[in-house]
Formats: C-alpha cells, structure tokens, sequence
C-alpha cells in the first residue's frame, strides 16, 4: 500500500475564539453576554490560550506532533473599523514564530466563525465592501505570515451560509431567554444554506487567495464542512440537490485553489425531505452526531473528485467524547480510511485532528474534543492518552 508522503503534517487545530478567551470585539462575544442568549455558557477566557499558546504547543510537539493549525482573530486585530492594531498582529506573529521553533508548520486560518462586532453589525459579509474590508485585513497581517506555508482563508463557508439564518434571527430576538431558544430551535429545524450569502462568500474568497498569493510565500485554500451525505433508496435526486447545496457548491469554488481544507465528522442519510436528523443512538458523540468514521474516507474522495484533484489537507477531524479510549478509536478508523484513500491515489497532504484541546464550543464547554483536558479554573492542560497516540503515528508516519 501506498504510504504517506514523507512531509505529511500531523497536528492538531483550535481556532481563536474557542480557545483564546476575553474575544471582547467579536461578533460572538456580543451575541452570548446579550440577555437573550440561547447560550448555557459564555466563553469568557476559554482555555486562555491567548497567554498559553507556548505552553500548547510545547505539548504538541512534545508528543511527536509536526503542525499546529489556528488563527488569526480579525476582532483583536481592527477591533473598531480602520483601526488596525500592531500589538495583535505581533501577538499571532510571535506564535508563528514559537511554533516554527518548536517544530510546528503552522497551518492559520485567517476567518474562523467570529467577526469584529463592527463589521458584523454593519452588514457583515453581506456589506457590499466585505471583500475590500475582509482583504485590508489580510494584506495588514500579511508581513506576519511570510513564513506560513498553509493559509485558509474562511473556515466552513457552507456553515457560515447556514447559521446566517440562525444568527439574523438571534439578533432579532428581543423577548425572554425562552423565547429565543425557541426561536433557535424553529430556525434550526427549517434551516437551508443561504446561497445567495454562498455565492458572495465565493467571492469574499476569491478575492482573499488573489492576496494571500500576491503578499505571502503560502498555500491558499478554504476548509468546507462535509456532511458526507449519502442517498436513500429512491431519494438520489434531492441527494444531488442537498449534497450541492450544502457543499459541492463549495468544491466547486476550491478548483483553483493551492488546497483544500477536509473537515468531517459524521455522515448523514438524506430521504425525501433532506438531511434526516442524527437518530438518538448510545453511540452518538457529546454533540449528537452519528459515530461514523467512515466520514472521513467519503469526504476526502468526494472532495479529490469533485475539486478535479486539487492536494488535500485534513484541517479537522475529531470526535466529542468524555471518553478517551472511543477517541483513540474512531480517529484510528478514520485514518485507516485516510490511508486507503491514499493508496487509491487521492494526494493526501496532512491530517490535523480537532481539536488541540477541550475548549469553548459555540456556546458549551460540554462537547469535549480535546487531546489535552483544561481545568479551566487554574487553566492547567492535562494530555489525554489520545495525545501520545496520535504523537506515535506522527513519528512513525502511519497508522502501523
Ligand atoms: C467545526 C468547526 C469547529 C468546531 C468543530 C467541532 O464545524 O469549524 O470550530 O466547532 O466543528
């Protein structure tokens, strides 16, 4: 069997407001301090990984790790509109650095979820400058990541079209705490991608690599959500249309691009009326989804076909579990069907598993994800059994 490239990355990603903490000019901070907020729990200072960031990545590469992927929060850096801040930048700057010194590629995503409140409460991306204003930024950050190799642009672009609906609505929200969890879980039910937002995002995107190419040394791509969605009997036309909708659209756009961003967790039946909800099951992770990590086998040859063969990286892949052990499992399985994929002749470049450590997940701490624990009182990281394991396949590059 074909093995993996010498220079594969193993790693393992965050993004910034899930770990960083105290998020204050953010989009998200605004929407779970609001009375309303559907929310049990606030992020606050997170893992505080905004001050630990060494400390996480020692740990990483300690294990045996080669690539740490995170990113660059666009709220700390322009908190307020042209107001572009230094300090920031050379905050990520000096993690790029640490991480380069200890061994680790850094993979930075530029967007992932959050956006600076300004921006969001004018319109956000669908403000008709998005595109000037998204690449301003980045061409500001620009001088800190000449050493990058790896940059995404926009995290999960499908789901960003997918919570628009939901977020709108939260902001609408002006009654009880009751009332708007309500609200959320109507949203939830009848929730389609907005395609009109897809397509703007495209554009956001589009626009972002033609800058990251023109400013960097780096790789350009965007990280898509694949639900691995598969047909019922019967029901292969509104599979096509679901599966467009929620994200060949999105492969589609990533043709041109330096790579593509792989992120799978679970996979999803859709019958006549669409994507059928996870079934209650007492294998289902801490968020509900079905175990199957076959996923990552379905994603990674859909993404290889329908990108006409553009290198992939798995920027996420993971599992939220209290239990350790179903960890180690579900990510050998996925691996085992990674490696197959390679063998088959799909250009695997990297598997980055999600996450790096147990943090704040859009709006509970609950679903643990992490290979490393936190208390988050004294922020003192405890490595799970599952960090050492995947540091021995990095090590050996494989699974055996
Ligand atoms: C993805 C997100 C990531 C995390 C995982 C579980 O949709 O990109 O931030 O929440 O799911």
């Amino acid at each position: 069997m074909a093995g993996l490239r010498k220079d594969f990355l193993w790693g393992a990603s965050t993004s910034p407001h899930q770990v960083e903490g105290n998020n204050l000019n953010s989009d998200w901070w605004a929407l779970e301090t609001a009375p309303t907020s559907p929310f049990p729990d606030l992020s606050g200072d997170a893992v505080d990984s905004y001050h630990r960031y060494n400390e996480d990545m020692t740990l990483l590469a300690g294990a045996g790790l080669n690539a740490y992927r995170f990113g660059f929060e666009w709220a700390r850096i322009e908190p307020a509109d042209g107001q572009f801040s230094r300090a920031e930048r050379d905050h990520y700057w000096r993690m790029i650095d640490a991480a380069l010194r200890l061994g680790l590629k850094p993979v930075v995503t530029l967007h992932h979820f959050t956006l600076p409140r300004w921006f969001a409460e004018s319109g956000g991306w669908r403000r008709p400058d998005a595109a000037d204003r998204f690449t301003r930024y980045i061409e500001f950050i620009a001088p800190a990541l000449q050493e990058v190799d790896w940059i995404c642009t926009i995290n999960e672009p499908n789901m960003l079209a997918l919570f628009a609906t939901i977020q709108e609505a939260l902001f609408k929200v002006t009654d009880s705490q009751g009332a708007a969890a309500t609200e959320l879980a109507t949203a939830m039910a009848q929730v389609r991608p907005d395609q009109a937002l897809g397509d703007t995002l495209a554009q956001v995107h589009r626009r972002a690599v033609e800058v990251v190419r023109a400013t960097t040394n780096a790789k350009a791509g965007w990280t898509v959500a694949q639900q691995a969605f598969t047909p019922t009997e019967g029901n292969e036309d509104v599979f096509e249309r679901v599966h467009h909708e929620w994200e060949g659209f999105y492969l589609d756009v990533a043709r041109d691009d330096d790579f593509f961003g792989v992120q799978a967790y679970t996979s999803q039946p859709v019958d006549a009326n669409g994507p059928v909800p996870h079934p209650q099951h007492p294998d289902n992770s801490l968020t509900g989804w079905a175990y199957r990590p076959d996923a990552l086998g379905i994603a990674l040859r859909r993404a290889w076909d329908e990108t006409g063969g553009v290198p992939l990286l798995v920027t996420e892949n993971g599992i939220a579990t209290a239990d350790d052990t179903r960890r180690i499992a579900y990510t050998t399985e996925a691996l085992g069907h990674l490696e197959k994929a390679v063998a088959d002749g799909v250009d695997v470049r990297g598997y980055l598993h999600w996450s790096a450590l147990d943090n704040y997940e859009w709006g509970r701490y609950a679903p643990t994800f992490g290979l490393i624990a936190v208390d988050r009182e004294t922020f003192v990281r405890t490595p799970k059994p599952s960090l050492a394991w995947l540091g021995a396949c990095a090590r050996r590059n494989g699974l055996h």
